[in-house]
């Protein structure tokens, strides 16, 4: 058995690549456990920086700083899928990395994603690589219209996505993509019309040992998780065959640490993936308050090599709203006193400097006896919240 590599009885310091609320609401829960925390970020008083001494802001594109990172840190993860493989593989070089670069290289490119999961085995959308123009409409032509065109790196909340609806749009979609200041590789997928977006977290541990989260829906408006409901209310033989899916695809990238796996639910009731996230996840911000153990500890313990703690729900019920920004300016709301005048709701601010609109300011969680009186709550909450 490999021993756990954090020994409660040394200073330990978790290093995380990222300084968002992932970082932060990971960082949180690292402290509570003894470790002290490290951080790498582009940007000073990010908001997991400002919690820790360690905080190195220069960024990763910062030799000096990276070394004093890893040099502070005795394990390294991180909180977002653009770290370059080679830097991990630098880092991997004097510390352990999770996850590492290996499941990095299979899991940043969302076309090398859908490729590793055919071949697991798992059902996916009809997608191909696009290098052309052409591609596009041979895809078009092929499978049939609406399909999506999905950059290969760097999408997140739908930024790299669009909807092709007929071979008019194909001219637009090229140039939006291909010919503007940076250019991403692209991939093509057929348009999956669903009844409910899932999602599962999973944490694995390097023994292959896993914390399997409850299967829940995910709610998107314009692409953006807007909500999340715990459990997804869906028939129980689903429930159960959507973790095991979330549970083969973690297996398939030889996942260590938490990772979110997303996915559709057809009109026929089967189950088709969509993505794979190799951290903490949106959709798993509920589990703070609804399960036994957090999937931000579930994913300390799983870097480190702790045993897994319970991903069991100990509340009937949750459902998680996004705050999200309606306005260019400062990052702290005007009021937050009505919302928390509503009682099972937790409040999240991550302490983001500037607020965008729809960038992701925070969350609200309630917990009930069931989904709809948590949403009931979260969104009474969200209406006292005043920007
Ligand atoms: N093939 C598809 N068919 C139908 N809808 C899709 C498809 N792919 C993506 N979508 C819609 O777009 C949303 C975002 O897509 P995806 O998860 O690929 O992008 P992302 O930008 O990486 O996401 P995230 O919001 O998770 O960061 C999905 O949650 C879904 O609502
Ligand atoms: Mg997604």
């Amino acid at each position: 058995m490999l021993p756990s590599i954090y020994n409660p009885s040394e200073p330990f310091t978790l290093g995380i690549l990222g300084g968002g609320q992932l970082a932060k609401m990971t960082a949180h829960e690292a402290f509570r456990m003894g470790l002290r925390v490290a951080i790498i970020e582009h940007a000073s008083e990010s908001p997991a920086g400002l919690m820790t001494k360690l905080d190195f802001s220069r960024g990763w594109s910062d030799a000096a700083d990276v070394e004093a990172f890893r040099k502070a840190s005795d394990v390294i993860t991180l909180e977002n899928e653009f770290i370059e493989p080679d830097l991990l593989e630098q880092l991997e070089e004097h510390r352990l990395v999770f996850p590492t670069s290996a499941t990095m290289r299979l899991v940043r490119d969302k076309l090398q994603q859908k490729i590793t999961m055919s071949d697991a085995g798992v059902a996916v959308p009809v997608f191909a690589a696009i290098e052309t123009k052409d591609d596009l409409f041979a895809f078009g032509a092929t499978h049939g219209y609406p399909f999506v065109a999905k950059t290969r790196t760097h999408g997140y909340d739908g930024y790299g996505n669009a909807t092709i609806k007929r071979d008019t749009e194909i001219d637009m979609v090229w140039r939006r993509f291909m010919e503007g200041e940076v250019q991403r590789p692209l991939m093509a997928e057929a348009f999956v019309t669903f009844t409910k977006e899932l999602s599962v977290m999973v944490a694995r541990n390097r023994r292959g040992e896993t914390a399997v989260y409850p299967c829940v829906q995910t709610i998107q408006q314009g692409h953006i998780c807007v909500t999340v409901l715990a459990p997804a209310p869906i028939e129980e033989h689903l429930q159960q065959q959507a973790q095991a899916i979330a549970e083969q695809c973690v297996a398939a990238v030889n996942g260590v640490g938490v990772f979110g796996v997303e996915m559709f639910l057809t009109l026929d009731d089967s189950i088709v993936f969509n993505e794979i996230a190799p951290r903490p996840h949106n959709s798993g911000h509920y589990t703070i308050e609804a399960c036994h153990t957090s999937q931000y500890e579930n994913h300390i313990r799983a870097v480190t090599n702790l045993p897994l703690g319970s991903a069991a729900m100990r509340v009937p019920a949750a459902a998680m709203i996004n705050l999200l920004g309606e306005r260019s300016g400062s990052g702290v709301p005007d009021s937050v006193i009505d919302a928390l005048r509503v009682p099972g709701v937790a409040l999240h601010l991550y302490g983001k400097k500037e607020s965008r609109k729809g960038r992701k300011m925070g969350h609200l969680t309630a917990t009930a006896a069931s989904v709809d009186e948590a949403f009931a709550l979260a969104s009474r909450a969200l209406d006292g919240f005043v920007w």
